[in-house]
């Protein structure tokens, strides 16, 4: 078998790569280890930066988006007992961002790809990469009981975090910087209507609290957690009384309860590898990087790379040339480590940190007074919220 370029993964990065190569005219395979329905069905992020939107609509994979998702015009910031509202369509000249969950862009993606003939191998196991310093890397895999090789001019990494594209690349030629932090996310869905009109980044002495939303009938919360914690430890009533708690305030505004359908945990680290490309490997989104959630940055960044990397996978194509793919790692990383900043900063500023004394809660309540009274720090945290301008 033979293809222009191998993806590996149908995440948001590859399928997104895979879809912007065909409006390109290059073929690609995508190639995933898990079933289509459980790629289809993993919760994860919510949050589509303008960029991200305005690409899914260019594509013709917009149009359900458009209908279901729900337009944001501002975010709330509560601290102290008080809502504080973030106005990011005024702030950014007309931006905003759009709520629509990250499976059902996956969902919108596949079937748009398969529907215009792309092949995506779902169910590979053993996906292994060769040849990766040589004109024709080959990636191999088992699949439907038989052993396959896939010969590719290029080989895409998009197979997130755990992967085994980054691996692929000796150690000692890896540039790698990475934070792990002390807590995790306590995400949960809940049947029930909104709690607010808008999302909720809350400050509390105790933690950091999140209300989003999914649909008029699904809301999705989350707030900080020990991420050794285990969701079996938390009843639906426990987990309502630690929102109750810090999200209250002076005014008495309380969330809708409703039951708790889905729980997870996920951990949090900011983790950049930059080294993007090795031979004819370019790794893209979470197999190169990780933001911890606090900016929803990582499904917007991962469909930034892909971005770039097509912009110069297309020259090679179009016009033979090279210089695109050699700057696609310098090019990617300027973007990147503005988000890992922001990140980083986003979740400095809100959450708890054991062994926070009154000193560093003191510093973290004058941050937010600041972001909520100064139009200068609301636009900086809007412009990077909805998402920076693409170079
Ligand atoms: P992924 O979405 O991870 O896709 C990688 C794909 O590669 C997967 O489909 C996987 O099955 C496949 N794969 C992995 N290994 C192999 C292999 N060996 N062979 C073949 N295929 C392979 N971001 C936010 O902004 N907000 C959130 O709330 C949020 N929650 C998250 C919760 C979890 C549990 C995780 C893991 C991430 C979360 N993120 C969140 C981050 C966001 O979802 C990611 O940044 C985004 O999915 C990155 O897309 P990607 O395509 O790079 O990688
Ligand atoms: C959601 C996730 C995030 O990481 C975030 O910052 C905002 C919203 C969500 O899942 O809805």
């Amino acid at each position: 078998m033979r293809t222009q370029v191998g993806i590996i993964g149908a995440g948001p990065a590859g399928l997104m790569l895979s879809h912007l190569l065909h409006r390109q005219g290059i073929e690609s395979v995508v190639i995933d280890n898990r079933s289509r329905a459980d790629i289809e069905a993993t919760i994860r992020a919510g949050v589509l930066e303008q960029g991200t939107v305005d690409l899914l609509s260019d594509l013709g994979v917009g149009e359900r988006m458009r209908r279901e998702g729900a337009v944001h015009h501002g975010i709330e910031l509560r601290f102290a007992g008080r809502g504080h509202r973030i106005d990011l369509y005024g702030l950014t000249g007309g931006k905003a961002i759009t709520v629509y969950a990250q499976h059902e862009v996956i969902k919108d993606l596949v079937a748009a790809r398969l529907a215009g003939g792309g092949t995506i191998v779902f169910d590979a196991q053993d996906v292994s990469v060769h040849e990766l310093d040589r004109t024709a890397p080959v990636i191999r895999y088992r699949h439907g009981g038989g052993a396959w090789g896939l010969e590719c001019d290029f080989v895409a990494g998009c197979d997130g975090f755990h992967g085994i594209c980054r691996a692929a690349i000796p150690q000692s030629e890896r540039k790698e910087f990475s934070r792990v932090y002390p807590f995790g996310w306590f995400g949960i869905l809940t049947r029930a209507p909104p709690s607010s009109r808008e999302l909720i980044y809350a400050h509390h002495q105790r933690g950091f609290a999140l209300v989003s939303t999914r649909s008029p009938d699904i809301q999705r919360l989350y707030f900080q957690c020990d991420p050794h914690d285990e969701v079996g430890n938390w009843s639906d009533e426990r987990i309502w009384a630690e929102f109750r708690a810090w999200l209250a305030t002076h005014d008495g505004w309380a969330p809708r309860e409703g039951p708790v359908i889905q729980k997870n945990i996920v951990a949090m680290r900011s983790f950049v590898c930059e080294t993007m490309r090795y031979g004819r490997l370019f790794l893209a989104g979470d197999a190169a990087h990780i933001v911890p959630p606090t900016g929803a940055k990582g499904l917007n960044l991962a469909v930034a790379d892909v971005r770039v990397l097509a912009q110069a996978l297309t020259g090679f194509y179009a016009d033979g040339r090279h210089d695109l793919l050699d700057a696609y790692p310098e090019t990617a990383l300027r973007r990147i480590w503005r988000a890992e900043h922001f990140s980083w900063w986003m979740t400095s500023m809100l959450h708890r940190f054991p062994g926070n004394d009154p000193f560093q809660e003191r510093l973290q309540l004058a941050e937010l007074g600041y972001v909520t009274s100064s139009r200068a720090k609301a636009t900086t945290l809007a412009e990077n919220y909805v998402g920076l301008p693409f170079e």
